[in-house]
């Protein structure tokens, strides 16, 4: 049989073929050199570290004895397997009443038990992904828009927009005040997608931050909020990180926000996924909770696309509803988190290279500025690209979370071992400090090109060195990764 293979998009849909999974991107790109790459402390020891993937691996330990200790609680085992024919029927897309319990109960621990979750709120999704989707499809025509602060997680150009045909819509927030969400960077969005006559439909936040690691302080909370109430429209924030906060201060959610102030709670919507806070993305364990009564119903209805396996369903009620366990997994993953994070960045600090602070996430924002060539968005992908060819890191460019300013990088480290950990440090900084030496002798030749005779203090050639146009952290290795993308 003979197959058309001229423009075979023509056969397919618009949504098909437009490219909206966001997969041509530099976020994407990165893990497709891991993939190609990927590092083994045996077999490939010369392989891409993956330091672009945001997944919480260090508390495995505790899970699996929670597992060996409950056998019960999967349907798979001798001691569970009464179970399984009732779990593997067909079960309501309300979901388990005892998983939306424990569920809704664990959102609360996670808050501090300042809160409380209604179980009948909790709508099923596929992950934070599918709920993001669910909420965009619950709130917005297409063409609508969300307004959301950068740097933003670069799924939320596939999650919110791809399917919708909802629009995002940048908030700009900048380094020179640790990217706070401002009042006025909020109206200055607002009226700039007014001016082009989109419609503003909601503001999307994403509480602690992903890329930042860091958290909302209440007055920002408070002021995000009273924003999106004069415009009326929808505030959604995205906690997926709460329980990762591994340092003071602590997590506020929305949740506590409403409570303390007049609003109106129709607006409010908040995404959450077991994905990062346990560590299971796995299970694609996805939460939409609205203070909306319609949009809990509707978000129900179409949850049947994306519903969670009822055999998980039920695993997860046995986990989270063991207080002892949740208590313990809460305290050691932060103190964890807190341990990996301080490694990486005093490790870099010593080598001058500085992170925004942060306290929250699997993740820091590290500063990289000074190594561009020059400030541009082209010298950043550059950078990226040798970072990937030589050091052998995947870490992710600040353009891919739509940051204004270049030279900003993500650098996860929480899914790694700790050997994994030690080499990919033991990497960045000799990168480092190789570009140092570059900048050091390319400074020196410029000097004595120049045959300036002036007297320079150490110190002095540090600073000048630098200085972005000066700079020059490229290795005389080029790989043939960076020949091909170049
Ligand atoms: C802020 C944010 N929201 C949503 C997601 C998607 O999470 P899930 O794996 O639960 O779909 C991620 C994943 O990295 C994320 O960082």
């Amino acid at each position: 049989m003979k197959f058309i293979s001229s423009n075979q998009n023509q056969l397919l849909s618009k949504i098909a073929t437009n490219n909206g999974h966001g997969e041509d991107s530099p976020y994407f790109d990165g893990w497709k050199a891991y993939d190609s790459d990927p590092y083994h402390p045996t077999r490939n020891p010369q392989g891409v570290i993956q330091m672009g993937l945001a997944e919480n691996q260090l508390s495995f330990d505790f899970i699996k004895e929670w597992i060996v200790n409950n056998p019960k609680a999967s349907i798979c085992t001798a001691e569970g397997a009464n179970g399984f024919k009732d779990i593997a029927i067909y079960q309501d897309y309300h979901g388990l009443p005892e998983f939306r319990n424990a569920v809704a109960k664990f959102m609360g621990k996670v808050r501090g038990e300042r809160v409380t979750f209604d179980p009948d709120r909790i709508v099923m999704s596929g992950g934070a992904t599918g709920a993001h989707e669910m909420v965009a499809f619950c709130l917005a025509d297409p063409g609508d828009a969300f307004l959301v602060p950068t740097p933003y997680y670069p799924g939320f150009d596939r999650d919110l927009r791809w399917r919708t045909g909802v629009q995002l819509f940048p908030v700009v927030c900048e380094s020179s005040n640790n990217f706070k969400i401002t009042k006025a960077a909020l109206e200055a969005a607002y009226s700039k997608a007014q001016e082009t006559n989109i419609k503003v439909k909601g503001l999307l936040i994403t509480n602690p931050s992903n890329p930042l690691g860091t958290i909302l302080d209440r007055e920002t909370l408070r002021s995000v909020l009273s924003f999106t109430n004069e415009k009326n429209i929808h505030l959604v924030c995205d906690e997926i990180y709460a329980a990762t906060v591994f340092n003071k201060p602590g997590f506020i959610s929305i949740a506590e926000i409403i409570e303390e102030m007049e609003c109106n709670r129709d607006l409010v919507h908040i995404v959450y996924s077991l994905s990062k806070d346990l560590g299971f993305p796995g299970f694609r364990v996805g939460v939409v909770y609205s203070y909306n009564d319609i949009v809990v119903n509707i978000a129900r209805k179409m949850s049947s696309f994306g519903l969670v396996s009822t055999q998980t369903q039920h695993l997860i009620a046995s986990m989270l509803s063991d207080d002892k366990f949740v208590d313990k997994f809460i305290a050691e993953s932060a103190k964890k988190l807190a341990t990996r994070h301080g490694v990486f960045t005093r490790g870099l600090a010593q080598v001058g290279i500085g992170s925004l602070k942060s306290n929250a996430g699997l993740f820091f924002w590290m500063d990289f500025r000074r190594l561009l060539k020059e400030p541009t968005l082209e010298a950043e992908m550059e950078l990226w690209r040798t970072i990937i060819a030589h050091p052998k890191l995947n870490v992710s460019p600040g353009s891919s979370f739509h940051c204004s300013e270049p030279g900003w990088f993500r650098v996860c480290f929480a899914n790694m071992d700790d050997e994994t950990m030690r080499l990919a440090l033991r990497r960045i900084k000799n990168f480092v400090i190789q570009a140092k030496g570059q900048q050091a002798s390319a400074a020196k030749k410029q000097y004595g090109q120049s045959k300036l005779q002036v007297s320079v203090s150490f110190r002095r050639m540090e600073d000048l060195m630098m200085t972005p146009r000066m700079m020059s952290p490229h290795s005389p290795m080029v790989s043939p990764l960076v020949h091909a993308r170049t």
